[in-house]
């Protein structure tokens, strides 16, 4: 029998919900039990833990958890050393209520503390729990290490802010995130250039507020741009992204930068939630439909052929017809390329929660308006493409034989049938055919 610190005696299996963090953060997770001997599952049967890295942005995502939780009950049953890991926002958030509802759960670790996770593993299971939803001082990300050497997929992501300070009224972010907390340049380089030795070629910079980075050590503040021209820098990079951003942090110098920095692609994620200012108010967000617009404006001054992406509310407590109206206007203004949109979910412990929601048939009744007007958008989006030769980084094998998936510039899905090409190359290829989430073409000479 192989012994416990031995890699692959031990068999982890990760189940990710929520955010692109939430993906990064499970990674990590993953690495670290990994140097504490456990192997990647991508069956929970035949699991030593189970680790569910959960979200709490809206209320299904908890329910979700609550609910895959009670189908480990057999499991349990059948494999007494398995252990049950809860990590994420909803630890975060419910930590002592997860430990008091499912008493499954051995350990509940929240975004700040999982540097920690192996330690708590090592001493949760057979009745003994564990619980840290700290905010400890320790820089987490210095305290996981260096990253595992393994070679990887083409496109990553990375890290480099955590946390919000916006407190928009419906937001449970700053209370699971935390305050915001931008990690030094070096640390994210360092970070890049191993991931570009495993062979990443595009990586997206992460943070909450990710446009509020700001590393505050050395001579003067290096903001989020100037962080994308030192990662430009890389050799073997090519394909910068970064989500998600706050209007109001969109600073002249990351504006031009989408202008001169090739490897920025042509894509930005630019939450609005409501295009009502009195909405708009009553969330907090501190902009306007018409700064917001202004804004949109300048950032395809600087990059014309940008595809905008966007976050929306649909039955904010107080929300009128006319609002949302002022909200469908936006959208036409904009023209959004992508877009999610939500009903409204109180959070507890939020502003917003404490105030008279809308009627559930008014939010469903609007979402679908909404939706349907962000389908035709992205549709016209996609069809645009139609004929347009685009570089595309190939990710992964699609489900037909021979079939390639990889990502356009503008963060399209892109198959391509037959393709003499391998994973990790980036191809020029020719839009032949659109869909609604997805495109087809072929590869011509560069
Ligand atoms: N209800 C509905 N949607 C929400 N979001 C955040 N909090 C809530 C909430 N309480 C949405 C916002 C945010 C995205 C990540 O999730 O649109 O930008
Ligand atoms: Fe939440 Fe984003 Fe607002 Fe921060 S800026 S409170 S993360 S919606």
């Amino acid at each position: 029998m192989p012994d416990a610190k031995t890699p692959g005696s031990k068999k982890l299996y990760v189940r990710t919900y929520g955010c692109q963090m939430n993906v990064y953060d499970s990674e990590r997770m993953s690495e670290l039990l990994g140097a504490a001997g456990y192997e990647a599952t991508p069956s929970p049967d035949e699991a030593d833990m189970i680790l569910l890295n959960t979200c709490h942005i809206r209320e299904k995502a908890a329910e979700k958890v609550y609910s895959e939780l009670g189908r480990f009950k057999d499991l349990k049953a059948q494999r007494p050393g398995l252990r049950i890991a809860v990590a994420g926002c909803v630890a975060q958030a419910e930590g002592e209520e997860i430990v008091r509802r499912q008493p499954l759960v051995d350990l509940v670790v929240g975004p700040q503390s999982y540097h920690r996770l192996a330690e708590m593993a090592a001493r949760a299971g057979n009745g003994t729990r564990a619980l840290d939803t700290d905010f400890p001082e320790e820089d987490k990300f210095a305290a996981l290490g260096r990253r595992s050497p393994a070679p990887r997929a083409p496109a990553a992501f990375l890290t480099v802010q955590e946390g919000c300070d916006k407190f928009c009224s419906f937001c449970v972010v700053p209370y699971t995130r935390g305050a915001e907390v931008s990690r030094p340049a070096q640390a994210i380089l360092d970070e890049a250039r191993d991931l570009v030795a495993r062979g990443v070629r595009e990586i997206t910079l992460l943070g909450q507020n990710v446009n509020a980075y700001r590393c505050t050590r050395g001579d003067r503040p290096l903001t989020l741009a100037a962080l994308i021209r030192r990662l430009a820098e890389i050799d073997g990079l090519e394909r910068i992204r970064y989500t998600t951003s706050h209007p109001n942090d969109m600073g002249d110098d990351l504006i031009a930068a989408h202008g001169e920095c090739d490897k920025l692609m042509p894509y930005l994620h630019l939450p609005v939630q409501s295009g009502s200012d009195r909405i708009l108010k009553a969330m907090n967000r501190k902009h306007t439909a018409q700064s917001y617009l202004r804004l949109v404006e300048r950032i395809r001054a600087a990059r014309p052929d940008l595809l905008l992406s966007g976050d929306f509310i649909v039955g904010f407590p107080g929300e009128s017809e006319a609002d949302f109206e002022a909200t469908m206007a936006l959208v036409r203004e904009v023209g959004y390329g992508q877009a999610y949109s939500f009903k409204y979910s109180p959070r507890p412990g939020t502003p917003a929660a404490e105030r008279t929601p809308v009627d559930e048939e008014t939010m469903s009744e609007r979402l679908a308006r909404l939706q349907a007007l962000l389908r035709q958008q992205q549709q016209a989006a996609q069809e645009r493409m139609l004929g347009r030769t685009v570089d595309v980084l190939f990710e992964r094998a699609g489900r037909m034989p021979g079939q390639l998936v990889g990502k356009s510039g503008h963060l399209q899905a892109v198959h391509v049938d037959g393709a003499d090409a391998r994973i990790g190359d980036i191809r020029r290829v020719e839009i032949t055919a659109s869909a609604p989430n997805s495109l087809a073409g072929r590869i011509v000479a560069a």
